[in-house]
């Protein structure tokens, strides 16, 4: 009796890639990183880590978020939550296009940079063009003790757990479930919101990672089912509205990093201005529709595409729309408050990308090209 085995099996924990395994952490990964951060009474936000004191988070009127790939696809999710919750604008921006220009921070911006690694050379440059401008810099990072949470002025870490696999997963919903919990603090410092918002939005948020376990379960069957659809294609369409539109990019991202299809993210409503020319036949369409202010307009942007032929793969909040139903594949959504979809959303994404780099062959955990982290230029 012999057992085929080696080392890299054994930390894959009986998954055939680290991707995969990592996508499964995804609630524990969560639980963690709301772990310790609300008040025994779940009524307030908590983020003692932070040196900033709550009348210094108060005082600022403007947020710029500077990030490279992944977790620059966190910030665009930030700007939307941010700008909603707290109400005061916030510009989102790539490190590499932040560090050669002259960005306008100054002592009245609180910069945020976003680093799961902490050692992204231009996301590192940033932090010091920021700080040489006399900004405060603020990292969310995964890796304790690395150089952009060392350099910065204050830290909030994600603990997403050691993530091995190139195209980032679990640091990105974590990402999420930080930038969450500090929207939810500055709002209540900030009183953009009433106290009893802020508690449903703490108790829906204490809820993510159970229906995140869930949408993994529902939502891998489907696509073991159907990724070979997506493989036989070039390219492959994201569309979504509002936050809808944030986490299709990274949807997009995904599908490029490991599948190796190219595949492109729009707002819904822009699809009009150029890129319906590319919509024929059984092009695959991936459409989240989970923003119901906007719902019937991503609806009728569905039928738009449908009608030129395009397979329609939804993500949606509520499957009994008639649009839906007329969908070639569907994900639903567990019920959770409107802001709080894009750790949901965007997992069906993950899956849809590792199980089509699967289909396809592909080096699911090291990717042609890339690294996990970029510490030169
Ligand atoms: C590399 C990785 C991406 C990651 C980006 C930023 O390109 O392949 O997955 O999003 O770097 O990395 P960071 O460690 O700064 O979040």
């Amino acid at each position: 009796f012999t057992v085929d085995w080696n080392p890299g099996m054994a930390e894959k924990a009986g998954y055939d890639h680290f991707m995969l395994k990592e996508i499964h952490e995804q609630p524990e990964a969560l639980r963690r990183a709301i772990s310790g951060r609300l008040s025994i009474d779940n009524q307030e936000v908590i983020l003692d880590e932070l040196k900033l004191s709550s009348e210094e988070l108060a005082g600022y009127e403007r947020i710029y978020i500077v990030a490279c790939g992944t977790a620059y696809h966190s910030g665009l999710v930030a700007k939307y939550l941010i700008e909603d919750l707290v109400k005061i604008p916030v510009e989102v921006d790539i490190a590499s296009e932040f560090r050669y220009r002259d960005p306008l921070v100054s002592q009245d911006t609180l910069v945020i940079v976003v680093s799961q690694s902490g050692e992204t050379a231009d996301t590192l440059a940033a932090v010091r063009e920021a700080q040489d401008k006399g900004a405060r810099v603020l990292a969310i990072s995964n890796v304790v003790g690395s150089t952009i949470p060392r350099e910065a002025d204050d830290v909030i870490y994600i603990h997403a757990g050691p993530e091995i696999a190139v195209a980032s997963t679990k640091a990105y919903i974590n990402m999420l479930m930080v930038f969450y919990l500090l929207a939810i603090r500055l709002a209540q410092i900030k009183e953009s919101i009433s106290q009893e918002k802020a508690v449903e939005l703490i108790a829906d948020l204490k809820n993510i990672p159970n229906q995140a376990a869930q949408i993994i379960k529902d939502s891998e069957e489907l696509f073991k089912e159907f990724a070979g659809d997506y493989a036989e294609h070039e390219n492959a369409f994201f569309i979504g509205r509002g936050l809808d539109y944030a986490v299709a990019l990274e949807g997009a991202l995904k599908l490029k990093e490991i599948s190796y299809l190219h595949a492109a993210s729009y707002p819904a409503g822009e699809l009009k201005h150029g890129t319906l020319a590319l919509i024929e036949e059984d092009v695959p369409v991936v459409a989240l529709a989970t923003q119901k202010s906007v719902l019937d307009k991503t609806l009728s942007n569905i039928q738009e595409v449908q009608a030129r032929g395009a397979s329609v793969t939804g993500v949606v909040l509520n499957k009994k729309e008639e649009v839906v139903d007329a969908l070639d594949h569907v994900i639903e959504i567990p019920e959770t408050e409107e802001l709080l979809t894009s750790i949901l959303t965007v997992i069906p994404l993950q899956l849809l990308a590792y199980y089509v780099a699967v289909e396809k062959g592909c080096d699911v955990d090291q990717p042609r090209n890339l690294a996990k982290s970029v510490t030169v230029e």
